[in-house]
């Protein structure tokens, strides 16, 4: 696919002119109007807004689990509308990792046997998936808790737990809905830095739909959404991203705002 971009880098998600009206009781609601934005690989991508304004609605788009009344999104190199039911399957086991706001998490297993469940779903031999939940505990702090259950873990930690599942199977992509949407400034804190860590370590890009204001201080660039249209892309000083695209300098000055105006 050659989208023209003189960088020769590919959005991870690139979206156009999408469109999804839930038809309820003779009433159209038009949860996403007319979206097109891009997504660029190894960055983190906020896209923020007020309840009801379609975000969680256009990450379920996004993640094949819904379908558009109208537009294109291609994700991950691939044009979502053209694939069927397990291919999109096999590229949310293979290629995605989700984080829920609820965390998500199964109250009867451990740490080790949540984290494992998109393992087995893959089919991963016990030695691999064994390997790759332990890493991944590991990785978010948690080895020490891995029997435990949720119930005998702090929010927190629950949280650190969903984003071990999400990142067990190495994904080239996650996608997280309101990841801190339950926990305390610091924690949440904690959870974004986990979340950055992600993007430059292992080199995944991450996108988090919220409306907490931490999380917009933190993106790279944040996408803002009103019923169901995009408002504003803001992209963090200094940061040009591959379509050329970048903040305004003189906006970087005002000290009201950490972001420019793209
Ligand atoms: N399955 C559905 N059927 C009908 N309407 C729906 C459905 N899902 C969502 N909606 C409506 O679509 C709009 C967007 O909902 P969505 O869940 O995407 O919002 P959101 O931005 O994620 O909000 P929140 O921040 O509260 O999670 C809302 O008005 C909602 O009531
Ligand atoms: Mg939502």
């Amino acid at each position: 696919m050659s989208n023209g971009y003189s960088s020769g880098i590919e959005p991870t998600i690139s979206i156009n002119n999408l469109h999804r009206i839930y038809h309820l009781e003779g009433e159209d609601i038009h949860a996403v109007n007319g979206i097109s934005l891009d997504i660029w690989p190894n960055y983190m991508t906020a896209i923020v807004g007020r309840s009801g304004s379609g975000k969680t609605t256009l990450l379920n788009l996004v993640a094949g689990l819904d379908n558009s009344t109208q537009g294109d999104i291609h994700i991950l190199g691939r044009n979502l509308s053209a694939m069927n039911e397990p291919e999109r399957l096999n590229m949310r086991l293979h290629e995605i990792g989700f984080v829920f706001q609820s965390f998500g998490l199964m109250p009867l297993l451990s740490a080790f046997e949540n984290v494992s469940i998109p393992l087995r779903m893959r089919g991963a031999s016990p030695r691999e998936r064994d390997a790759q939940v332990r890493e991944a505990l590991e990785w978010v702090g948690l080895a020490e808790r891995a029997k435990h259950r949720p119930y005998e873990l702090s929010g927190g930690e629950q949280q650190r737990v969903a984003i071990a599942r999400a990142l067990a199977a190495h994904p080239k992509l996650i996608l997280a809905d309101e990841p801190t949407g339950q926990l305390d400034t610091r924690t949440g804190r904690r959870i974004l830095d986990l979340l950055r860590r992600l993007v430059v370590e292992r080199e995944i890009t991450v996108v988090i739909v919220s409306h907490d204001p931490q999380v917009m201080q933190e993106a790279d660039v944040v996408h803002e959404m009103r019923d169901g249209k995009l408002m504003e892309t803001r992209i963090k000083p200094g940061i040009i991203l591959p379509d050329g695209s970048k903040g305004n300098t003189a906006y970087m000055e005002d000290s009201r705002s950490a972001y420019t105006v793209a």
